[in-house]
């Protein structure tokens, strides 16, 4: 699509209501209570993540704890990272983007309380119950339904509140970042109630309703569109709004933006079975798998084109900038995970990388390269501004935050790849005889130097991250008692292309 960076949609005057706000201001405390959120549970769970991958180089650590135990720190690990951190940091920017880009305060203040204190107490919740091994054994899904009905009635109220305050917009339009966290926010409640249908037998445990391969096939539907609309389509809204505002430039391209919110969300919901390739799962069931995982190549690339040249003209604010370092790097490695992603749902790539450490590379290039990038970018971008300062405390030390995440970012997926495809390759050899060349202990011994470069590498994330947390800290102190920030009227001049450009 031929781009043409002058081009302003036309704004009909329907489109503005300029009445100004009658006194209101934004509710900016719940995004500020999220962002500060996200970076305590950034903490919290990568820390974990360093703990198990500590595990995984001295098998022995921790021995004889069961609370401490590999198997039950892991589902600790992912559910903090996934949800207590990425989860934070959506609320936190969802919440910011509908305010500023409708011209409305959020509907209710109590409603976004208790988002804020419930999404709080599931947390805790699985910080509790995880290691005591409370658990449905269902991955990304293993908490036990009494937390699952606590998710449920928070999810409803955070959708009430983000489509209310839609729905009182003062604009007619809804910016296309609003689509994409819709999108999120109503696939996320479909998939949690379908996929944690149960049972139960008693406070702590209940039975999945599904068996056998129907159990495997709604588990990974609802696994793989975890990733399409919590890792991504969450992420794909603050890549919108964030990167034009961060770039003072309008989105490369609107219609392109459109096209692929579209695509990608009609095209996600068919490439589960990628997850169950070799298994009982019907052949023809893992082969629309892996077609419709390499037909999402074309709009997840297309998106991040469509970032990445949001640039395009201000290139040079790359150098100065350490928080459009953060944002585009992340679409970067977003590239990466989804080109290497629908590689790797073919089903002979898929023999050798299945069960192996390159699926966890590919996992970690998405989620630290770009959902953790990405959620880092825009908390620096959102708080200093919310509390009314021209940036964070120090900019110096974001550019050292963004250096150290990176490279631990690359020593953890790099070596993650190495080892994985070298595993894959001693599983399958075979001597003339028909004789494995490899014992499964040779492999895993020739793996440890691998877990060594990428426990490096979660240590280097974690010590970047307690950076980000002492300029947070600093950040606060500079701005005592910010006044509220008044609820600006549409700009007759805002364009379609621009996220809330007076805001
Ligand atoms: C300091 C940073 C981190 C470290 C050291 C770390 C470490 C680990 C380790 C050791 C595993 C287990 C791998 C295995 O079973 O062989 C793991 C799994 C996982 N981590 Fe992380 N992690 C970090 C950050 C993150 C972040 C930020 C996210 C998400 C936003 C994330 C998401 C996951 C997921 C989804 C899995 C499960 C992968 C699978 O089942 O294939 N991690 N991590
Ligand atoms: C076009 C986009 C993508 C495709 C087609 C894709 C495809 C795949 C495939 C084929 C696997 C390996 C399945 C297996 O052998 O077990 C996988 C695993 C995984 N991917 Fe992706 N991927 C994509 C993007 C992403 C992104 C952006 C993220 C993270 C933000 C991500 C997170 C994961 C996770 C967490 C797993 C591990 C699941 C598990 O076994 O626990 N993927 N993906």
């Amino acid at each position: 699509m031929a781009h043409q960076p002058n081009l302003v949609s036309p704004v009909e005057p329907a489109d503005v209501r300029t009445a100004p706000a009658p006194g209101g201001t934004y509710n900016d405390k719940v995004v500020i209570q999220f962002a500060v959120a996200t970076v305590v549970w950034g903490i919290v769970g990568m820390l974990v993540g360093v703990v198990i991958a500590a595990q995984l180089y001295w098998p022995t650590l921790f021995e004889g704890i069961s609370w401490l135990s590999y198997g039950r720190l892991r589902p600790l690990h992912t559910n903090a990272v996934i949800f207590a951190f990425g989860g934070s940091a959506l609320f936190a920017t969802s919440l910011h983007v509908v305010q500023r880009t409708c011209h409305v305060r959020l509907i209710s203040d109590k409603l976004a309380a208790f988002v804020f204190w419930g999404w709080q107490l599931v947390i805790v919740a699985a910080a509790v119950s995880l290691p005591l091994g409370i658990t449905q054994s269902k991955e990304y899904a293993e908490l036990e339904w009494p937390i699952d009905l606590l998710i449920t009635v928070v999810w409803l109220a955070y959708a009430w509140l983000f489509f209310g305050t839609i729905a009182r917009r003062r604009v007619k339009h809804i910016y296309v970042a609003n689509w994409f966290y819709a999108a999120y926010i109503i696939t996320i409640a479909l998939l949690h109630v379908v996929n944690n249908l149960a049972l139960p037998v008693g406070m702590f445990k209940s039975y999945q309703v599904y068996t056998g391969a129907v159990d495997a096939m709604v588990q990974w539907w609802y696994g793989h569109n975890a990733v399409g609309f919590f890792l991504t389509a969450g992420f794909l809204g603050m890549m919108y709004y964030y990167v034009p505002k961060q770039a003072g430039r309008p989105i490369y391209s609107y219609r392109l933006s459109i096209v692929h919110f579209w695509a990608l969300i009609a095209v996600y919901m068919w490439a589960g079975p990628h997850h169950l390739q070799y298994t009982a799962l019907p052949d023809w069931a893992q082969s629309v798998g892996m077609v419709f995982s390499l037909i999402l190549l074309a709009p997840s690339w297309g998106g991040a084109i469509n970032g990445i040249m949001t640039l395009s003209g201000v290139w040079h604010k790359l150098r100065t900038d350490p928080i459009l370092k953060f944002l585009i790097v992340a679409i970067s490695f977003y590239m990466i995970a989804t080109f290497e992603g629908p590689m790797m749902s073919i089903k002979t790539v898929n023999s050798l990388s299945h069960y192996t450490d390159w699926t966890v590379g590919h996992v970690h290039a998405g989620a630290l390269g770009w959902v953790a990038m990405i959620s880092i970018g825009a908390i620096y971008s959102l708080l200093p501004r919310l509390l009314g300062l021209q940036g964070m405390y120090s900019t110096k030390w974001i550019d050292v935050h963004f250096w150290i995440h990176t490279l631990g970012v690359v020593l953890y997926i790099a070596a993650m790849w190495i080892a994985g495809v070298m595993q894959g390759l001693m599983w399958r050899a075979t001597n003339d005889d028909g004789t494995l060349t490899y014992s499964f202990v040779e492999a895993l011994n020739a793996t440890y130097p691998y877990y060594l470069v990428r426990l490096l590498g979660g240590v280097v994330v974690v010590g970047g991250m307690l950076l980000m947390a002492l300029n947070t800290w600093k950040t606060f102190a500079m701005a005592r008692n910010p006044a509220p920030q008044p609820v600006l009227p549409p700009d007759p001049s805002d364009v379609r292309e621009m996220p809330g450009s007076a805001a």
